[in-house]
């Protein structure tokens, strides 16, 4: 029994498996996983949600589905206590999307197979997983230039995860932001000042949703400051390689972080990362029931 709350404790071997399993996946022949599953979503989902559930349906999983707000938490039940009811039922393993940084919490229990469908600012792994298999398909990946990250890092789990991963399989990390939007930690990072630098020296982009729902005074946030700064737009697009690719995790906010011109571009290639997104979760649930 693994979980998959983060990559600290996974093995780039290991990871390298999940990662070949994703790519090579053949959905019509999927050893069946009897067991249930947990989803726990407590902040909005689409793909991540989804993807899951069709995961396990693929992999002959059930699932059934809660949330804090339904659940007796609101009466005040400790989260070991959840946690031991789950078990008892016969609940193998939990996928959980919490606006809480609590890991450390799930990783002690050991009696069923925790993923993370996005904590807080700190793991959304499964998302990582999606961007390096695209990027990995693609034949888009150097070790010499970074995959760059561009707009509001501090606040966001798919940069937390995304580094993670791509630091552990030896790739380089670049960010690029404003100063109150980028992580404390800059060690290991590729730090760019401007959207020239990034496209000279970065292979591809993943742009990043400004959080509101985790901004401290979101009402002063200089939106038009931001847009100006770092919005995609077409004109840099055109100064960028043939094979440049851009990346987002989703939900776009079209007119933020990329305009309706650059949106539209053949380089942006999110399409290409849901097509990963249910391969990327069954082979999440593959991984945390030793199937992988
Ligand atoms: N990328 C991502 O996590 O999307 P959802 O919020 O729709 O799950």
């Amino acid at each position: 029994m693994n979980h998959l709350l983060d990559f600290q404790n996974v093995e780039k071997e290991n990871l390298e498996k999940i990662i070949n399993s994703i790519l090579k996946l053949n959905i019509q022949k999927l050893k069946k996983i009897d067991s249930f599953t947990l989803l726990q979503f407590n902040e909005s989902s689409t793909r991540t949600r989804l993807s899951f559930s069709i995961a396990a349906q693929k992999l002959g999983i059930n699932v059934v589905e809660s949330q804090d707000s339904i659940s007796a938490k609101e009466k005040g039940e400790s989260l070991i206590h959840e946690l031991e009811t789950f078990k008892s039922m016969g609940i193998e393993a939990l996928v959980i999307r919490t606006k809480e940084n609590n890991l450390e919490e799930y990783k002690n229990f050991n009696e069923i197979s925790v993923i993370s469908g996005g904590f807080g600012n700190t793991s959304h792994p499964t998302q990582a997983l999606v961007d390096v298999a695209t990027l990995t398909k693609l034949n888009k990946f150097s070790y010499e230039v970074p995959v760059t990250y561009v707009g509001d890092l501090k606040h966001s789990r798919v940069f937390s995860s995304g580094r993670e991963l791509l630091t552990k399989l030896g790739f380089k990390v670049g960010v690029f932001s404003n100063e109150e939007l980028l992580p404390s930690n800059l060690d290991n990072l590729c730090v760019f000042n401007s959207w020239e630098e990034v496209v000279e020296n970065s292979g591809s982009v993943e742009l990043l949703r400004v959080q509101k729902e985790r901004i401290e005074n979101i009402e002063g946030f200089d939106f038009n400051n931001y847009k100006k700064n770092f919005q995609l737009t077409n004109e840099i697009l055109e100064n960028t390689s043939d094979d440049f690719v851009v990346l987002h995790p989703m939900p776009i906010n079209i007119g933020i972080e990329i305009d309706d011109n650059a949106a539209k571009s053949k380089k942006f290639i999110y399409q290409e990362q849901l097509k990963m997104a249910i391969p990327a979760r069954v082979a999440s649930y593959q991984y945390v029931f030793g199937a992988i």
